[in-house]
């Protein structure tokens, strides 16, 4: 049965996830992507714009800056809303977000609290109630709850105590609303359409963990998709169906997704519905993906603050609206987990022993052939083939250690065919493809490997 500390193990040894800032002592909650996990996050990335920007006829894309004039976060509401509840333990010093500590201790007496759209006020009237104990201590001496912002603030060029701080963005949505204007105009393009984004965000989360799935530092992977308002709800559902079916068509299972509507009380500020792609993670369910429909308010906001003209025009009346954006949002991260934590397997051989293996879909595998000559002879044949294979898919030769414990290895990074030649192929011009799911192996002839992976990795 898969942990998150099983997974944790894996991603370490063979070149997936590292600890960040190792050498230094680490730095909590940081990752480093090592040779295999780069692999992997940028395929990740590919198919997310393959299906949500270039796939797509009314999407196009855009890679805005992380640091935006600090204005944008005034009529985002990121200033005055974008914040956590938190809480300090008197005794043991220790700091926990105040929401978080009932749910837990609730989640671990059976009982059921509904925390979400409560004041700070209504969640420390709570605490006092269900009498909850500091997790550390086991003390009841808690501080009244202050909002925490989650925006990591920094400042441009030469620090002084008076210059207007600046903050690293917290989503990359704000840096597309500022852009509607010029995109609509240099693409021509009219509501309905959207911008597809993919880059880095930042939050100054009080409770970062579980892996890879809440960090400070992580990537998002967003589509702002503005239409007429009378066609929001239709674009709402058309844009849940599609990131649902993109998981289901990249293998992840049925039963571990689920796709969860927020009650009223847990809209963020911004949307009148969303709904969460939710995935079943060994520590419980997670939110992958949420879909929001974020109505005018960004692009009202935006106008009001910077006094510019955002509207669209109907392009039958003519008549001037603020479109609306529905908002499909995931983190690249998060998904990368969801993926590892899907294809993990462990499988009982005949002799016994257990093979780890990642069961990932070919277009998502890092490695997607391993190239392994039978032999040290045989190195300068696989090295050839290697040459031919590399411009098109990333493939690696590995000609040490024995053949089994080298397919183990390749199973455990999820490549999906290994390769091998061997003292056979300079007379049969053949090689043995392995597949990583059956162990069933056919021999190919060497003129066919292009036509035969071009199928095998067709999107
Ligand atoms: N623009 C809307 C927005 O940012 P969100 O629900 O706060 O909405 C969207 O974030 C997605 O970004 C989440 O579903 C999750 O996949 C990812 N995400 C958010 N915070 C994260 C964090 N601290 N670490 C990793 N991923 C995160």
């Amino acid at each position: 049965m898969l942990t998150m500390d099983k997974l944790v193990a894996l991603c370490r040894n063979r070149g997936i996830i590292f600890a960040g800032s190792e050498l230094y002592g680490g730095l909590a909650n940081t990752w480093d992507y090592g040779p295999v996990g780069v692999e992997l996050k940028n395929n990740v990335k590919r198919l997310w714009w393959n299906r949500f920007v270039q796939s797509q006829p009314l999407v196009v894309g855009l890679d805005s800056s992380i640091l935006l004039n600090p204005q944008v976060w005034e009529a985002s509401g990121h200033v005055g809303g974008f914040s956590d509840p938190l809480i300090d333990c008197r005794q043991c010093k220790n700091r926990f977000r105040a929401d978080n500590l009932i749910e837990d201790y609730c989640a671990e007496k059976g009982i059921s609290r509904d925390v979400a759209g409560l004041s700070n006020e209504g969640l420390r009237e709570l605490i006092d109630k269900e009498n909850i104990p500091c997790p550390s201590c086991g003390g009841h001496n808690f501080t009244s709850i202050r909002k925490f912002n989650l925006m990591f603030q920094t400042h441009q060029g030469v620090t002084d105590e008076n210059t207007t701080p600046i903050y690293l963005r917290p989503e990359t949505a704000q840096g597309i609303f500022l852009n509607f204007r010029t995109i609509s105009r240099s693409a021509r393009v009219s509501p309905p359409f959207g911008v597809g984004q993919i880059g880095k965000s930042f939050r100054n989360e009080i409770t970062p963990g579980n892996f890879i799935f809440r960090t400070r530092e992580f990537e998002q992977m967003e589509l702002e998709f503005f239409t007429p308002p009378a066609e929001a709800n239709t674009w709402y559902q058309y844009w849940c169906e599609e990131c649902m079916s993109f998981l289901l068509d990249l293998g992840v299972k049925k039963d571990n997704l689920r796709m969860r509507a927020h009650t009223p009380e847990e809209l963020s500020h911004y949307s009148v519905a969303t709904s969460d792609i939710e995935y079943l993670f060994p520590f419980g369910w997670g939110e992958i993906w949420g879909i929001a429909n974020r109505t005018d308010y960004d692009l009202k906001a935006h106008m009001e603050y910077s006094g510019k003209d955002l509207f669209a025009a109907d392009p039958v009346t003519n008549e001037k609206y603020i479109p609306y954006v529905v908002e499909p949002s995931v983190g690249v991260e998060r998904l990368l987990l969801m993926f590892l934590a899907d294809a993990y397997d462990e499988e009982e051989l005949e002799d016994g022993s257990t093979r780890v293996l990642l069961r990932l879909h070919p277009l998502l595998a890092p490695v997607k052939i391993g190239i392994l000559p039978l032999s040290k002879k045989l190195t300068s044949q696989a090295e050839e083939i290697r040459r031919r294979l590399a411009p098109l898919y990333n493939v690696e030769l590995d000609d040490r250690g024995s053949i089994g414990k080298r397919y183990r290895r390749f199973d455990e990074i999820g490549t999906p065919y290994c390769l091998t030649v061997d003292f056979q192929t300079e007379e049969d011009g053949c090689v043995t493809i392995r597949d990583r799911d059956t162990m069933e192996q056919i021999r190919l002839p060497l003129d066919e490997l292009e036509s035969y992976f071009a199928e095998k990795f067709r999107i």
